[in-house]
């Protein structure tokens, strides 16, 4: 599996061991929590090395489970972590269907990173995860991830009621979609 991409300013891929300085400077320099989506900071003790090892581990554990593919986001110039994207597999089988999350550090949006670092994330999908339907559930009042599906060109298509546990209850999310562009592929190119 091919996890990496470069765009014009970014590069995507898993992260690292040696990403430690580079993430735990980008998390350092976040400010408090800028929308109810957003998280402030992260509590110094998430920000050791054994906490970033841990979380590299689960990670790499998600890949290796084709559960979650998280993907860091750096700039290609600088080196510097900038945030994230990942897939979450809901299932395989028949429908070949994820989630794309997306994240951007608070103090570096408005530049246009998550929508390069997505369509570089939907390559990925399509060419080396093979999957079939790419969604991004959105809490409707969440103007600027609205904003970044649009910018995607995914497609609107409704509210899936009570869909997500979060905050003690179940919500509703909008879900904007993309499926696999092409002829349709053999059942032998499936995953599992
Ligand atoms: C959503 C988020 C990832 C956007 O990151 P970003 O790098 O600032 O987004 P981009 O600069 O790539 O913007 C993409 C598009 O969204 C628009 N946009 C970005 N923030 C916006 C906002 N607050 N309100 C309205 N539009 C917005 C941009 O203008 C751009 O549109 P365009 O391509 O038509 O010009 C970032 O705000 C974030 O990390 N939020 C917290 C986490 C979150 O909400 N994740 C999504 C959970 S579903």
């Amino acid at each position: 599996l091919r996890l990496i991409r470069h765009t014009r300013r970014l590069t995507i891929r898993p992260l690292r061991l040696s990403d430690y300085r580079a993430w735990a400077r980008a998390h350092r320099a976040r400010r408090p929590a800028r929308n109810p989506w957003d998280h402030g900071p992260l509590p110094e003790k998430q920000l050791s090395r054994a906490a970033f090892a841990k979380r590299v581990r689960r990670q790499r554990r998600g890949i290796t489970k084709d559960r979650c593919y998280h993907l860091a986001i750096f700039d290609r110039r600088t080196g510097e972590h900038l945030g994230a994207i990942d897939f979450l597999i809901y299932f395989r089988d028949c429908v070949q269907w994820a989630n794309l999350g997306y994240h951007i550090h608070n103090h570096r949006w408005g530049n246009g990173y998550a929508r390069e670092a997505a369509r570089a994330g939907l390559n990925i999908a399509f060419r080396e995860l093979r999957l079939q339907r790419v969604e991004a559930g959105i809490d409707p009042p969440n103007r600027a991830s609205l904003a970044v599906a649009r910018a995607l060109r995914m497609r609107r298509e409704g509210v899936r009621k009570a869909f997500l546990y979060s905050g003690g209850r179940w919500r509703d999310l909008v879900i904007f979609a993309t499926t696999a562009p092409g002829a349709p592929r053999p059942e032998m190119g499936l995953r599992r």
